[in-house]
C-alpha cells in the first residue's frame, strides 16, 4: 500500500489550522499539527484518538525564536509532502501606526511575516523534492494593490509576508519546490468574527485543493481559497 503524504500545519490548534488539519485527514493525508500549547489542544488529541497513528501534536509557539530553530531538527527523518504556515494574530485593537509601540509591531511582525519565513527556511531540506508545497496562510488584505485602507499594521504585516515568501522563493528556485501564498477569504473564526461570509469547513476545503493543484507547479502564486489568482 502507498504510504499517506504527510502534511505539517503551523498553529492547527482552531480556526482555519484546525480545519485545515481535518480536511487532509479527510483526503487522505497524515498530519503533523503544531500548536503553542499541545495539552489545550483537546479537538486536536480527538482527531489523534480518532485517527491512530496519523495526528502528532509537537508544541512550537512561533513567537519562541529558539523553539522555532529547533523545530525542524524534531522532524526526525519524515519527508513532508506540504507545509502551511498558518499560525498568525490580528495585532493590537487600535490597528494605527501612530498609535503603536515597538514592542506590538515587533510582536505583530514576527508572529505574521518573519516566523513563517523562517520556519519555512529551515524546513525546506524537508520537503518532499518535486511535488511538495510550501503554503502561507496571507490574506488579500497583504496586497499592496488592493489595500482599500484600514487595519494597516495587518496588512503590513501580510504585505511583508508575501514579500518575504517572494525572496525566499527566489532563493530557492532551481530546487524543484513550489511555494503559494494563500488568501483564505474572510472566514468565521475568533479572528475574523461570527459575521464573516466563509465557513471555516470551505475555507480549509479550498486551501487544501489549492496546495493539492499546486503540487509540481514549482512556481509562487498567490491565490484564495477558491483558487483564484490575486494582484500583488
Ligand atoms: N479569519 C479570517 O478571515 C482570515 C482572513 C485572512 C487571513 N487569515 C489568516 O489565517 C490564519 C489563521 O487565522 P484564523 O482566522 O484561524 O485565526 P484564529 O482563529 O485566531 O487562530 C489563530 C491560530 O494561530 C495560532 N497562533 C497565534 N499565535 C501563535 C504563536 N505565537 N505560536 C503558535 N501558534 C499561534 C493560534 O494558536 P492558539 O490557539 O494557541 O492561540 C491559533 O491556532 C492567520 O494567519 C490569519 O492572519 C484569516
Amino acid at each position: 500500500m502507498a504510504a499517506h503524504r504527510l502534511a505539517l500545519i503551523v498553529g492547527a490548534n482552531r480556526g482555519i489550522g484546525l480545519a485545515v488539519t481535518k480536511e487532509f485527514l479527510a483526503r487522505g493525508w497524515d498530519v503533523i499539527a503544531s500548536a503553542r500549547d499541545p495539552e489545550r489542544a483537546t479537538e486536536l488529541h480527538r482527531l489523534a484518538t480518532s485517527h491512530p497513528g496519523r495526528v502528532s501534536v509537537p508544541r512550537l509557539d512561533v513567537n519562541d525564536p529558539a523553539a522555532l530553530d529547533r523545530f525542524a531538527d524534531t522532524m526526525g527523518d519524515h519527508v513532508l509532502d506540504a507545509v502551511l504556515l498558518n499560525a498568525g494574530v490580528s495585532g493590537p485593537g487600535h490597528r494605527s501606526a501612530s498609535a503603536v509601540t515597538e514592542a506590538e509591531i515587533g510582536a505583530l511582525m514576527f508572529t505574521n511575516a518573519i516566523a513563517p519565513i523562517r520556519l519555512a527556511r529551515a524546513l525546506m531540506p524537508r520537503v518532499r523534492p518535486d511535488s511538495g508545497v510550501v503554503a502561507f496562510t496571507s490574506s488579500v488584505m497583504g496586497s499592496v494593490s488592493a489595500n482599500a485602507g484600514g487595519h494597516e499594521l495587518y496588512r503590513a504585516s501580510k504585505a511583508a509576508l508575501n514579500s518575504l515568501a517572494r525572496g525566499l522563493w527566489t532563493e530557492m528556485r532551481g530546487r524543484n519546490l513550489t511555494l503559494v501564498s494563500l488568501h483564505p477569504g474572510w472566514v468565521a473564526t475568533d479572528m475574523g468574527g461570527s459575521s464573516a461570509p466563509v465557513p471555516v469547513n470551505d475555507s480549509a476545503a479550498g486551501l487544501v485543493h489549492a496546495i493539492e493543484q499546486q503540487s509540481g507547479a514549482q512556481e509562487h502564486r498567490f491565490l484564495d481559497y477558491t483558487g483564484k489568482e490575486l494582484p500583488w
